[in-house]
């Protein structure tokens, strides 16, 4: 199988706990032909979509330590097309970039791409919990998403708890998430006009109903076509709101309970549909905060509290996928080649 990792750029990667890393080693691991690229690696040439790729260069014995591998691995730099590979795998951090898409649309009937073109495009930032049909907020927190500063002050007045979570509409890693109070109001409008107006267009904002139990921490459950295959307990460091482990939180070993199960399998085939077949979502006291689609982390760590491989899982995926399409391609040429002989 040829495989392309869309990705931020191979020096930067820490093996110790890096999610992607774990991906492209069992890629490499199963002899499957393994290329790297940014998304700023993008070309086009007469309507064909390439990419500068660094490709692993294949050896009889790939280093089973994660960190050996990353220190021994070598690379050709080669121009490819991207129609030629059998899956792309996203992997770059928020916030997405609009123009890779652009690229990836001229091939999607050719390749799988994981998450799908679509899914990436309306999953993208913390809006797609909205999506989810649930009226009455038994699964997602009450929301609220807007650029204007009178109209949120006037959320969070009205608010029936004293505390809220503001956090930006695309940041990850924790980064912008702070708790307001009422009784800060004074200082909240300033605070508003800082997080919308820091560039010329304005940022959307995210009030959000505080999540009891917040304290105790946060659940990452990995999910993969729809079912969970992992999970772990973040713990957020002492007077920290934010559980992400970017923002100091431990983690702990977590077994899914009754009501995390449910939420799995409520929004389990919606994620499907929607072509996010591997995501990581973030799960306070059975309501889902977050749906992460675009480069999930979390693989070494519940693969530590577990003893799992959840790359394996993953890369198996990928695997059934492009070989069921194999299939149908080969069952086609089979009939086109009969009609034609009849
Ligand atoms: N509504 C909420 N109630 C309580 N805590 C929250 C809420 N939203 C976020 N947090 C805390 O902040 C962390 C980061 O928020 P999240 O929405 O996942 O953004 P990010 O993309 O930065 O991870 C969460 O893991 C959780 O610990
Ligand atoms: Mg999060």
């Amino acid at each position: 199988m040829n495989i392309l990792f869309l990705m931020d750029s191979w020096d930067k990667i820490d093996p110790e706990s890096d999610s992607t890393i774990r991906l492209i080693h069992e890629g490499v691991s199963r002899k499957h032909t393994v290329a790297l690229a940014t998304v700023h690696n993008l070309t086009m040439r007469e309507s064909s979509a390439l990419a500068f790729c660094q490709v692993f260069v294949k050896s009889d014995t790939v280093p089973a330590n994660i960190k050996t591998f990353y220190t021994k691995a070598r690379f050709r730099k080669v121009k490819l097309p991207l129609g030629g590979f059998d899956a792309i795998i996203m992997r770059s951090n928020p916030p997405l970039n609009v123009t890779a898409l652009n690229f990836l649309d001229s091939v999607r009937d050719d390749v799988f791409i994981m998450n799908d073109i679509d899914g990436l495009r309306i999953a993208n930032n913390k809006l797609y919990t909205s999506s989810f049909d649930d009226p009455h907020n038994r699964f997602i927190p009450k929301t609220y998403v807007s650029k204007t500063p009178d109209y949120l002050e006037s959320v969070l007045e009205a608010s029936a708890t004293d505390k809220m979570i503001m956090k930006p509409l695309d940041g990850y890693g924790g980064s912008g998430v702070i708790m307001v109070e009422k009784q800060a109001i004074a200082s909240f409008h300033s605070l508003l006009e800082f997080y919308i107006s820091n560039n010329d267009r304005g940022n959307y904002v995210i009030l959000q109903e505080y999540v009891e139990g917040a304290e105790q921490g946060d659940v990452r459950i990995l999910m993969l076509n729809g079912d969970p295959i992992g999970a772990m307990k973040r713990i957020p460091a002492s007077g920290e709101v934010r559980s992400n482990v970017h923002a100091g939180g431990s983690v702990v070993k977590h077994s899914l309970n009754k009501t995390e199960k449910e939420l799995c399998k409520l929004i389990g085939p919606k994620l499907v549909r929607d072509g996010l077949y591997f995501v990581g979502i973030d799960v306070i006291n059975g309501k889902l905060i977050e749906v992460n689609v675009l480069s999930p982390g979390g693989i070494m760590r519940i693969n530590k509290l577990n003893r799992t491989k959840l790359q394996v899982k993953v890369i198996d995926f990928i695997e059934n996928v492009v070989n069921a399409k194999e299939t149908i391609q080969a069952r086609k040429t089979e009939f086109m080649k009969a009609i034609e002989d009849a």
